[in-house]
């Protein structure tokens, strides 16, 4: 059984709405999977990065769970990477320790499928975004799986009506079922 290993990068999962039904989701359906929570590990941003090293090595399977922030990763997801992905550890002549790893990039967007088109008010499709991720997999030496992402999921506690709620729900619960697919075919 290969070990799975969710890196959760949301700076506030308490607030969440999307990305904790995803994440308690995969938990429920899949043993063998460790949680770690930037939000509540680092609430002051210093990562402990042999922890989180020890954590990587251990993993066969790599999920970065994120919300899209400004077209990337949250502040606190990217710092993790910038402090985690050592020379010698993830890149370097020395640095194998995720090599043969295989990395599924798992996220949700505010933005809709409309709006991720050429045409649309984004102007771009979405996988115009996925350089970025493929090749630090690249750099690692992980396999980079096609992203598993859902958009339209911005909901406004006060603001978006609770048919928006319903949908964001429905859509997380088939994000989670696409991700424990993936991960299962692994
Ligand atoms: C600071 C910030 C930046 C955001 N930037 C983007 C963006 O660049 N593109 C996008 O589609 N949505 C963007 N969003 C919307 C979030 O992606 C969306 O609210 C999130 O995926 C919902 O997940 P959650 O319920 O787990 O927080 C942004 C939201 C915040 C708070």
């Amino acid at each position: 059984m290969k070990k799975v290993l969710i890196i959760s990068g949301h700076p506030n999962l308490a607030q969440s709405t999307a990305n904790s039904l995803i994440i308690s989701e995969v938990q429920k359906q899949l043993d063998n999977v460790e949680v770690r929570r930037l939000d509540t590990l680092y609430p002051d941003y210093q990562i402990d990065v042999v922890a989180e090293q020890d954590a990587l090595s251990r993993a066969d399977v790599i999920v970065w769970q994120f919300p899209f922030y400004w077209y990337s990763t949250p502040a606190l997801f990217k710092k993790w990477i910038d402090d985690v992905h050592t020379h010698g550890f993830a890149y370097g002549s020395q640095g194998d320790k995720l090599h043969g790893k295989t990395l599924i990039v798992s996220f949700t967007t505010g933005g809709t499928a409309d709006d991720y088109s050429v045409g649309g008010h984004e102007g771009m499709e979405l996988s115009a975004f996925f350089p970025q991720f493929s090749q630090t997999a690249h750099l690692c030496g992980m396999a980079f799986q096609a992203p598993i992402y859902s958009q339209g999921m911005h909901y406004i506690a006060g603001v978006s009506s609770s048919k928006e709620l319903a949908n964001v729900h429905a859509n997380a619960i088939d994000h989670a079922a696409r991700l424990v697919k993936k991960i299962q075919s692994l």
